[in-house]
């Protein structure tokens, strides 16, 4: 009996030790992280733009791997169920880890219990956008068009539970509007026919949107945040345009699989917080109207307050809207 106690305990502390020079030794291989939209929308800009900074700091690449579906939620379920070695991330937001909660009776993970929060990558304020010659050149009569042809009005969005989704359904709760409702699978392809007049409008993350709006190729109605944006400073925010009641603004996080360990989470939560710090990142993220989380608003504690403040916020908005998934 003594011989076997020895062997397994010392089984264990090789097994530990293992864990813990596995630990000290990351990471040793690329990191996958999880972009649940498709290539070129917003989560995947704020993704790559900080991925590419933290992998210089982490001295391994991290490769996104664009996993779209159902509102984002399907590439964030692979994620929870990724192995905790810090081998796979996520870029989580508003939508997958705030909204989705409400619209997924069936959800398959809950925001606030099945990740390790990193830290908040970029806040992304809300936009109003339509094609380049949609009848209305302000949110006034942008608003009129929706209240008196509203379905035959496509807007464009990235599926229940996204960001898009989420703010545009605050819109029609707000102006007592329904119009159609048109799914892509991110809004990087969402916006290539609003630019090709194919859709009317949608309501964006403003990194998707500033090199468009500068082009002329898409309109911005206003932007829902109390101050304009330096990187739009044409455009009125919703409190001058006449609608000051819509303010809203969405935000990108990095998320690993619950159990993680604590030291790894922390060496990932510290490479985002030196690429929020660098210079480069920082332009990248400001030309496009990112807002840079400060030091406070970083790091994994910070973000499961957001978590879960922000399930807490939409859940009430999102019921009283009656929208659930499928619509
Ligand atoms: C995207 O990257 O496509 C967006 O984050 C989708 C959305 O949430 O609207």
């Amino acid at each position: 009996m003594k011989r076997r106690s020895i062997l397994l305990a010392a089984a264990a502390l090789g097994l530990a030790a293992t864990g813990a020079h596995a630990q000290g030794t990351y990471p040793s291989r690329p990191i996958t992280m999880i972009v649940p939209f498709a290539a070129g929308g917003p989560t995947d800009v704020v993704a790559r733009i900080v991925g590419e900074h933290m992998s210089r700091t982490l001295g391994q690449q991290i490769v996104v791997e664009n996993v779209a579906g159902a509102g984002g939620t399907t590439g964030i379920t692979r994620a929870k169920q990724a192995a905790p070695d810090g081998y796979t991330i996520a870029m989580g937001h508003m939508g997958t880890h705030g909204a989705a909660p409400a619209l997924y009776p069936n959800l398959r993970y809950d925001p606030a219990k099945d990740f390790e929060p990193i830290g908040l990558a970029a806040g992304t304020p809300i936009l109003i956008v339509t094609r380049k010659d949609f009848p209305a050149d302000n949110l006034k009569d942008f608003i009129e068009k929706l209240k008196n042809e509203g379905p035959k009005l496509n807007e464009a969005h990235a599926g229940v539970g996204s960001v898009s989704h989420t703010t545009c359904t605050l819109l029609a709760s707000i102006t007592n509007t329904k119009f159609t409702r048109v799914a892509y699978r991110g809004t990087g392809p969402a916006l290539n026919d609003l630019v090709a007049g194919q859709v009317d409008f949608g309501c964006d993350q403003i990194v998707n949107l500033v090199p468009q709006i500068q082009a002329g190729t898409i309109k911005a109605m206003a932007i829902a945040t109390p101050e304009r944006s330096p990187s739009l400073p044409n455009v009125p925010t919703t409190k001058e345009a006449g609608l000051p009641e819509y303010q809203v603004s969405a935000w990108n996080a990095v998320f690993a699989p619950k159990g993680t360990p604590k030291e790894i989470v922390q060496k990932l939560s510290d490479a985002l917080d030196k690429a929020l710090d660098d210079e480069n990142t920082r332009k990248r993220l400001l030309e496009l109207g990112g807002v840079i989380p400060d030091k406070p608003e970083r790091g994994g504690a910070a973000l499961q307050k957001l978590v879960e403040s922000e399930v807490a916020r939409w859940t009430p908005v999102l019921k009283a809207a009656g929208v659930t998934a499928g619509q």
